[in-house]
């Protein structure tokens, strides 16, 4: 995601705001932008803001900056992790509106970006392809000499997230920031004030520090800042004093990055659904499919390619396009799909799904699909990546950076965005209105789901301590819980290194139920849907083997804490969407085992969290 940092005060911004943005670089990014207000002879100069952007590594940005002798004690400062628009320096932050008089950093995403440019932008020259630089003009509109009354005019007309900071050259002695779902932490100096998307960059200079909350603007001057709620009612904040360090800073408190992005899952999966979908149409409206209706109605094959992590994902997609779009879909996994003859005409639709988008692999194997003449589009986590440019359009799906090696929140935004695809081809025959409406409503009250499941983790960290030494899992789920198992099982193998195989429930008689014994813990996802009766037959012949058993079970299914040694619960949801709950447990298990036995969390032993070789 993207870094934001600013700073007014009595020293020189630029050293602070280009170290400042070195202390965000562990938050991934593209690009990097800076902008001061000039200052000539110690003088704040009106109308003097001075911008340099490059892409690339802050070290590029800092070569360009060394030349221009930027003197001045306001400034802000942006490493940009795309979403909307390539990696371009037009694109990188900071943005203008029409003149260089105003500039504005943003992290987060305008959702109604097209509109506000169709409503009041006729005539203004845009030049990036960025959301952010309509809010730069819309601003820019609405000022009439307060900056703060022009930020909180064009906020009201947004839908999104944000975390921002703005600026303008004839108030020179102010930053204006507010936040929507996307951080920001105001640092409280001596004289001096500074605003980021977290602590990392200012912890050298300050460690008293305000966290704005949601609908919150901060209007900060010299010596003197005031914070506003969402009724513009000035409000009083508590000062935190942190004594993270700066490996905690970047980790926002969380001890590991893998935890920070199991916990982002909630956050995230707003981001991946977010504008995508149509409620009083009951339909999805991804717009990367780049087909006509009529291209779509031919559409008789699916292939999802992956590797890993992302081929669990597909098989969740597989699931979803077969029942709600009726299209026989199959799942390949990508190493073996360019190896194999496969049958692909003009009327195949092959998606490649990737975190990275770089996955050998994957990239491979799409080729290979693009040139027996499919349709090829990508389901991607990195902007302007391999993938992303070489299929003829997909979908981002809007996970931020995932720095731990082991896919979490890439995983169910993944899941998200294909649920989301299914339904858009479904919705051309097979579902109707209502259930279209039923399966977005229950899409939009997954956050909150999850949230309820993240509030176990101590809980699921007491198991991990029960069941850390043992030294076999097998997790079984039965149709669209099996790619959940698969998932569960990867991640205890990736991170804890502990041995665990995956299952479809009934399997286990055919032949792996031999392995059985109380030496042999078994995590069983056996929640209420059309197979429940099944896998609870699958979970008592398991009990007869006296192998301990860990389940997976819906809120009030008291009964499932008869069969198993002990129960983890999650609320209800449909059948389709249950992987986005489900997995979470898993996570968390696999986590705080790993945790547990010392293993290097974020960067298991032996692997890489791109695998750019075959
Ligand atoms: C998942 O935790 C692993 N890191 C791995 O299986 C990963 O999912 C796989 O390598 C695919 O990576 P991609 O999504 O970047 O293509």
């Amino acid at each position: 995601m993207c870094g934001i940092i600013g700073y007014i005060g009595n020293k020189q911004a630029l050293p602070i705001l280009i170290n400042g943005l070195r202390r965000l670089e562990y938050r991934g990014y593209d690009s990097a932008g800076i902008a001061v207000i000039e200052e000539e002879k110690g003088v704040r100069s009106k109308e003097k803001i001075v911008r340099v952007k490059a892409i690339g590594k802050i070290d590029e940005l800092a070569k360009k900056v060394v030349g221009k002798d930027l003197i001045g004690t306001i400034g802000i400062a942006h490493t940009r992790w795309a979403t909307h628009g390539g990696v371009t320096e037009v694109n990188a932050h900071p943005h203008t509106g029409c003149t260089d008089d105003l500039v504005i950093v943003h992290n987060g995403i305008i959702e109604n970006y097209r509109e506000l440019k169709e409503k009041y932008l006729a005539g203004h020259e845009i030049k990036s392809q960025t959301d952010t630089e309509i809010l730069a003009h819309l601003i820019e509109l609405f000022y009439k000499g307060d900056l703060l009354s022009a930020v909180r005019e064009a906020l009201s007309q947004v839908r999104g997230t944000y975390g921002l900071v703005v600026m303008h050259a004839s108030e020179p002695n102010r930053l204006v920031a507010a936040r929507l779902g996307s951080p920001l932490v105001i640092g409280v100096g001596e004289g001096e004030y500074y605003i980021a998307s977290d602590t990392s960059p200012m912890l050298a200079h300050t460690r008293n520090v305000i966290f704005l909350d949601d609908g919150e603007i901060a209007d900060i001057g010299l010596n003197k800042f005031e914070i506003f709620n969402v009724a513009s009612e000035k409000i009083n904040k508590d000062v935190n004093h942190i004594d993270w360090d700066e490996a905690q800073a970047q980790l926002s408190g969380f001890p590991h990055f893998m935890l920070k992005e199991i916990f982002a899952q909630p956050t995230v999966m707003q981001d991946a659904v977010r504008g995508r979908y149509n409620l009083e149409e009951g339909t999805a409206h991804l717009g990367g499919i780049n087909m006509t209706v009529e291209e779509m109605h031919k559409v008789k094959r699916v292939i999802l390619l992956a590797c890993g992590t992302a081929s669990y994902a597909a098989m969740i997609g597989k699931y979803a396009f077969e029942r709600l779009a009726g299209i026989s879909t199959e799942v390949d996994v990508a190493s073996e799909f360019r190896y194999r003859d496969p049958i692909i005409d003009e009327n195949t639709l092959v998606f490649g799904i990737s975190q990275s988008g770089e996955t050998a692999d994957t990239l491979a194997a799409l080729r290979e699909a693009k040139r027996k003449g499919a349709f090829v589009r990508g389901i991607v986590n990195v902007v302007g990546s391999t993938i992303a440019r070489e299929t003829d359009g997909g979908t981002y799906i809007h996970a931020g950076p995932e720095l731990a090696v082991a896919s979490t929140k890439a995983y169910t935004n993944m899941a998200a965005v294909l649920l989301l695809y299914a339904l858009q081809f479904g919705r051309l025959n097979r579902v109707s209105l209502a259930t279209g409406q039923r399966l977005l409503t229950e899409l939009r009250a997954i956050p909150e789901k999850m949230k309820q499941i993240l509030e176990q983790s101590e809980k699921i960290k007491v198991l991990a301590e029960k069941y850390k030494n043992y030294k076999d899992f097998f997790f079984l789920g039965r149709g669209i819980n099996f790619p959940v198992a698969l998932e569960g099982s990867l991640k205890l193998k990736e991170i804890s290194y502990i041995h665990s195989e995956a299952y479809p429930g009934g399997e286990m008689k055919h032949g792996p139920i031999a392995l059985l014994s109380p030496d042999f813990p078994v995590f069983a996802i056996m929640t209420k849907n059309q197979l429940y009766d099944k896998m609870r037959s699958n979970v008592e012949e398991i009990k007869a083997r006296k192998a301990p058993i860990v389940l997976i079970a819906t809120e009030g299914d008291e009964s499932a804490k008869e069969l198993a040694n002990d129960v983890i619960f999650v609320p209800p949801t449909m059948e389709l969407i249950e992987p986005l709950l489900n997995t979470l447990p898993l996570q968390l298990f696999a986590y705080h085992t790993a945790v547990l036995l010392g293993r290097d969390v974020d960067r298991p032993r032996n692997l890489a969290k791109s695998v750019t070789v075959e």
